[in-house]
Parts: C-alpha cells; sequence; structure tokens
C-alpha cells in the first residue's frame, strides 16, 4: 500500500455530535527504531512487544463547528485538567494528518486523555497517546464512512499514529509487532506496523516486562533530537544495516526459542542505542549510575543462576527487565531483593506483553 491508499473515501453521512474511546498500550522495541527520513519513515526496521499494562486512555467528543472558523478546534484535558503545553503536538499532528481525515476541520474536539503510569515516570507516554488518540479518530471517521473494514481500520489507525510518532505505530495490535519494510518480511512497510508474520514460539507468548523507574524526570533530550542527530552520523549506516541483520537473525530466534540468542540480540540492541547517542554530535549520555548498576546485577545474576533474564533500555535511564513466564518467581524475588534499591523512590511498574488496544464502551 501506498500514502494515497489512506486518503478517505468521500464520506457518506455526516454525524453532528458523538463521542468515541480509546485505550491503547506503550510497547518495547526489541530492535530499535532510531533514525529516520522525511515523513516519519524509519531509517531501518524495528519490532516490539506490545504492552499491557502501561496504556494511555483518551476520548474524544466531537461536535459540528457553528462558528464557521478555519482551522483546527480542540480543547485538551490530561487527567481531568485543560493541558495547554499538550496542544502545539496535537496541532502539528492534525496538521501531518488532515489530508487523510478531512473531517478534522468540520467539528470541535473535546479530547480527554489520562495514563495508567504516572505522568512523571520517565516512560514515554508517546507511542500510547498517539495510538488512542489516532484510533479514536478513526473510530469518528467510520462513523461517516462506516463501510471501512477491520483489517484497513487497524492499518490506518497504525499509519496515522505513525505520523505522531513513530514508535505509536506499535502500539495498535499485539503482540509482536514489526514496522519497517524489510526484503525477507513478507507485507512490512514503512507507513505502519504489521503483526510479525512468522512462527513465534510459545516461550514469547506471556513474556514479562518489569520496569525499573531509575529517573523519573524530564529527559535531557528527546526522541526526535536523537533522531535527528542520526544526519551524518558517523556510524549511521553500520547502525541501519545491523538493524536489518538482526531481524533475520530473529527469524529462527522467535520459532525456536533460543533465549541465549534472543538475549545477545535484545542487549545489543539496547546498548548499540545508547552508543549511538554517545557518539552522536553533540553527544550526549541518558543513562545513569544506577542504570549501569542494574545491567551489571542482572549479568552476574544470569551467569552466577542461569535464569534467562536480560535488559533492555529505551531513550532514557529507567531498565526494562525481561524474563519468560517460566522463571517469574526468582525474576521477581531477585528484582525486589537486588535491583529496587537502585529505583527513585523504589518505583517500578510489573507489566508483560499485551493484545493490543480496545475500544472502551461508552457509559
Ligand atoms: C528509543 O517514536 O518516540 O523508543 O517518531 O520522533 O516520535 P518520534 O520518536 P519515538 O522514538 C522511539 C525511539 C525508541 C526506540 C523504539 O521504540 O523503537
Amino acid at each position: 500500500m501506498t500514502e494515497k491508499d489512506f486518503k478517505a473515501e468521500p464520506y457518506q453521512y455526516f454525524s453532528d455530535s458523538g463521542k468515541v474511546t480509546w485505550k491503547a498500550p506503550s510497547n518495547i522495541a526489541l530492535v530499535k527504531y532510531w533514525g529516520k527520513l522525511a515523513n516519519q519513515i524509519p531509517a531501518n526496521p524495528s519490532i516490539s512487544f506490545t504492552l499491557d499494562a502501561c496504556a494511555t486512555s483518551t476520548s474524544v467528543a466531537y461536535q459540528k463547528k457553528e462558528d464557521g472558523k478555519e482551522g483546527f478546534s480542540f480543547d485538551l484535558l490530561f487527567e481531568g485538567k485543560p493541558k495547554e503545553d499538550f496542544k502545539p503536538k496535537i496541532e502539528t499532528f492534525f496538521k501531518r494528518i488532515e489530508f487523510y481525515v478531512p473531517f478534522l476541520k468540520d467539528y470541535h474536539f473535546t479530547i480527554e486523555t489520562s495514563n495508567s503510569f504516572p505522568h512523571s515516570s520517565g516512560i514515554a507516554s508517546s507511542a500510547s497517546g498517539m495510538a488512542a488518540l489516532s484510533l479514536c479518530l478513526l473510530d469518528v471517521e467510520k462513523q461517516l464512512n462506516p463501510g471501512m473494514n477491520e483489517e484497513f481500520f487497524k492499518k490506518k489507525a497504525s499509519f496515522l499514529a505513525r505520523l505522531g510518532s513513530g514508535s505509536a505505530c506499535r502500539s495498535i495490535e499485539g503482540d509482536l509487532i514489526q514496522w519497517g519494510e524489510h526484503p525477507q518480511i513478507p507485507n512490512s512497510s514503512n507507513l505502519y506496523g504489521i503483526k510479525y508474520p512468522f512462527e513465534v514460539n510459545p516461550v514469547f507468548k506471556n513474556y514479562h516486562d518489569t520496569i525499573l523507574l531509575v529517573h523519573k524526570g524530564q529527559k535531557q533530550v528527546s526522541s526526535t533530537v536523537g533522531h535527528d542527530l542520526m544526519h551524518g552520523h558517523p556510524y549511521a549506516q553500520n547502525r541501519f544495516q545491523q538493524a536489518f541483520g538482526n531481524l533475520d537473525k530473529f527469524k529462527s530466534i522467535f520459532a525456536g526459542g533460543d533465549l541465549e540468542e534472543f538475549i545477545k540480540i535484545v542487549e545489543s540492541e539496547a546498548l548499540t542505542l545508547h552508543a549511538m547517542m554517545m557518539t552522536s554530535m553533540p553527544y550526549f549520555i541518558l543513562m545513569k549510575p544506577d542504570t549501569l548498576e542494574i545491567i551489571n546485577k542482572i549479568w552476574k545474576y544470569r551467569t552466577d543462576t542461569k535464569v534467562p533474564i536480560c535488559f533492555t533500555l529505551d531513550a532514557g535511564a529507567n531498565v526494562h527487565v525481561l524474563y519468560p513466564e517460566s522463571v517469574k518467581e526468582k525474576a521477581i524475588q531477585f528484582i525486589q531483593d537486588e535491583l529496587v534499591v537502585h529505583c527513585e523512590k523504589g518505583h517500578y511498574i510489573c507489566d508483560r506483553i499485551g493484545i493490543g488496544a480496545k475500544i472502551i464502551a461508552d457509559q
């Protein structure tokens, strides 16, 4: 499919008002997206586990505009309170997607959004937030064009979410989502995420992700700036090739369930992501001393016990500890005994692989 396929069909109905609500989860990348071209096209393909507990719920109420004013019209409430500083991001998002959802200027929207995780947890809410908002907007479009089929609905929701935040396109469905063209992955696309099309061993079906909140403050460098620094980065081309190669390697790992090989790629991807930050110009470090303490403790524990527990990182200091269901008790015990001391105020979130976004029925 190309961008043009996502242009809206002429609307068949006109609705004066209504309200829709969706809950979309966050996701954690195993092969990382870091570097992009114009229009939110990724420089390399990525893959992620969709999460379950970390999610954003968004409702969009729409009312036909009566004032005839040009431009977008919306109010934004975050956790029940007006949130002016989120509005420019939504305005930019609306501009980017207007061509694909042309009803945007016909209505006044009241957008109410809240996260399941604390706002100041340092967990990026852009993936789940943009996914939930895209689903709501597409649901409105579905009311204007009821013929839209389920498969197209999900693809277009992912397509819109990508235009809000790249990784958000992997937060529509579960449980293992791939985004970005790859010669060996049929139907892979730079425009939206797809369900990983190859065999996946049951060991990956109920994986756990315990998120250790090492640093809850705002990051010093945003993802957008970080992506930008991959332009002209001395190692960029090799890094992009490595991501393609890691997706190739994952094919037999996902099918066979070889956790030792899985861990090698996941941890290498996390450290490579941070290595890219440390070797860009300007350079920066998002890990904190406690991030490194946790990594070293995980390595020691794994060597000593052979329990297949590993880590990955996002663009921040928090650590995602990944482990299969079969070692859940041991892993939680280890986390509580040795790792929680490195978390800010001892805070961590127990999450696991999930099945994707869902509609919330109107109360
Ligand atoms: C490190 O999706 O937040 O989490 O497209 O600029 O909104 P924008 O970036 P964003 O980047 C996420 C980067 C990452 C890796 C990943 O999730 O693949």
